[in-house]
């Protein structure tokens, strides 16, 4: 693919424009997708959820992180549109993650008397260091390192 961008732009653009939207698509598998569709594949396994995707408020949840903000996000990325990448994107996923997922997935949990096993599985998932804003809120820390990052990014 980089040979046919090459017909027209430099090198150093071409490899940024790859950089920047392989690092989009990592951090959106990592830190957000494998995650989910782990713990989907263990709540229909566990029987907390039947039927299709569309059948329980889960499987929408996990739809929409992969197929409706997700998919944004990463299309996103891929055509240069920020507002898709960010706003209407990963601000989405986040959102659904921590806030819907997550609440329902354990709410399932808890009715079918199984709080501790979720328990200990989402509390392995929020201790990496990727959702460590969230777990442990911006303290100095975080702050520091977030501080840093922009000073080599920037230059500043
Ligand atoms: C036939 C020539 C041509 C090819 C091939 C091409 N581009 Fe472009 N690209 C352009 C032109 C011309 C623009 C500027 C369009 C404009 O500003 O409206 C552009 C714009 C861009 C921009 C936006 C730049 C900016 O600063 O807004 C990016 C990023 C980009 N191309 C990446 C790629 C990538 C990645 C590929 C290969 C998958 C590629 N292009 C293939 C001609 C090409």
């Amino acid at each position: 693919m980089k040979a046919v961008c090459s017909q027209c732009h430099s090198e150093q653009k071409v490899d940024n424009f790859y950089t920047q939207f392989d690092a989009l698509v990592v951090t959106y598998n990592e830190k957000f997708a494998k995650p989910a569709k782990k713990l989907y594949g263990m709540a229909k396994k566990d029987g907390l959820v039947h039927g299709s995707t569309f059948h329980t408020e889960l499987g929408w949840h996990w739809w929409e992180l992969w197929h409706h903000e997700g998919r944004r996000a990463r299309h996103g990325a891929s055509m240069q549109g920020p507002d898709y990448t960010h706003w209407h994107g990963m601000y989405d996923v986040a959102h659904n993650f921590y806030f819907k997922f997550i609440p329902e997935l354990m709410h399932l949990a808890e009715k079918k008397g199984m709080s501790e096993k979720y328990k200990r599985e989402v509390g392995a998932i929020l201790a990496r260091p990727e959702h460590q804003w969230y777990e442990k809120g911006f303290d100095q820390d975080v702050m520091k390192s977030i501080k840093a990052e922009e000073k080599s990014r920037y230059k500043q």
